[in-house]
């Protein structure tokens, strides 16, 4: 970046001046606890990994092949942290963060079968250090776009070498079907100062039955090939 010799420097005590005294010890002192919250959350992301790959490894062991198709962690961004944290009237504090918001760590479980989504959701709630906060079945109950997954709200703890914490994680689960449907209509909603005509909604509402009838369809077959298979033993 081009530097503008003619702006004079802006020193520590200007800055104090601008903000008020003890800005500078006030802000390094967010920055760290921000830091700190932002390690518990991908710890947090990091053990609800681990119990899925878990419940994936004991499936596959007795059903010969896997529920999970890929697992994708993310963790909210600055900007869009502060920006929700705007939108829905809170203070910007560590504090805040962690109370208000639900989805600052997020998982998502791509599965192979709808029948898989229930199985791993139900064997993750099962486990007596998850705590179930707020489940949203939009398989179940499709949104009126079409959107189908179904998202969990989940409290689980992490092992610190002084304490013990319980962090919110969002997972939402979802098949290959729902993940294509859901990706591409994300990178269509992109455009942010575009809106869809009705008949491109419609066209979306009719590929999101088409992704339904592709899962159903593909689940019956699963069934049929596994009581096949136990014929033949
Ligand atoms: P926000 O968390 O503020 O977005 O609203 P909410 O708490 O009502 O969330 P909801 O559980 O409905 O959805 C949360 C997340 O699910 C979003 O951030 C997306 O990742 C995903 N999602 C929800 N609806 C849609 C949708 O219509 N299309 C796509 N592609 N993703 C969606
Ligand atoms: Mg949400």
């Amino acid at each position: 970046m081009e530097r503008n010799d003619m702006s004079p420097p802006l020193t520590s005590s200007k800055i104090e001046d601008l903000f008020g005294e003890g800005f500078i010890e006030r802000s390094k002192e967010w920055v760290d606890q921000y830091k700190k919250l932002m390690a518990y959350y991908r710890c947090a992301m990091m053990e609800v990994e681990t119990k899925l790959n878990v419940l994936n490894e004991e499936f596959s062991l007795r059903h010969d092949r896997n529920p999970i198709n890929d697992i994708k962690s993310r963790l909210k961004d600055p900007l869009s942290v502060k920006e929700k944290m705007e939108r829905k009237g809170f203070p910007l504090t560590p504090e805040s963060i962690e109370e208000n918001l639900a989805d600052v760590a997020g998982v998502r479980v791509v599965c192979s079968f709808p029948e898989d989504v229930y199985t791993l959701a139900n064997a993750l709630l099962g486990q007596d250090d998850v705590t179930l906060i707020e489940m949203k079945d939009y398989i179940k109950n499709p949104k009126k776009n079409g959107y189908r997954s179904l998202h969990l709200i989940i409290k689980v703890p992490i092992f610190l070498a002084r304490e013990k914490r319980s962090m919110k994680v969002e997972i939402q689960l979802r098949t290959i079907a729902m993940d294509v449907w859901a990706s591409l209509e994300h990178q269509l909603h992109y455009k942010k100062d575009f809106d869809f005509t009705e008949e491109m909604a419609n066209e979306l509402i009719y590929c999101a039955a088409l992704s339904a009838e592709l899962d159903e369809r593909m689940d019956a077959l699963r069934m049929l090939v596994s009581s096949s298979e136990k014929e033949e033993k």
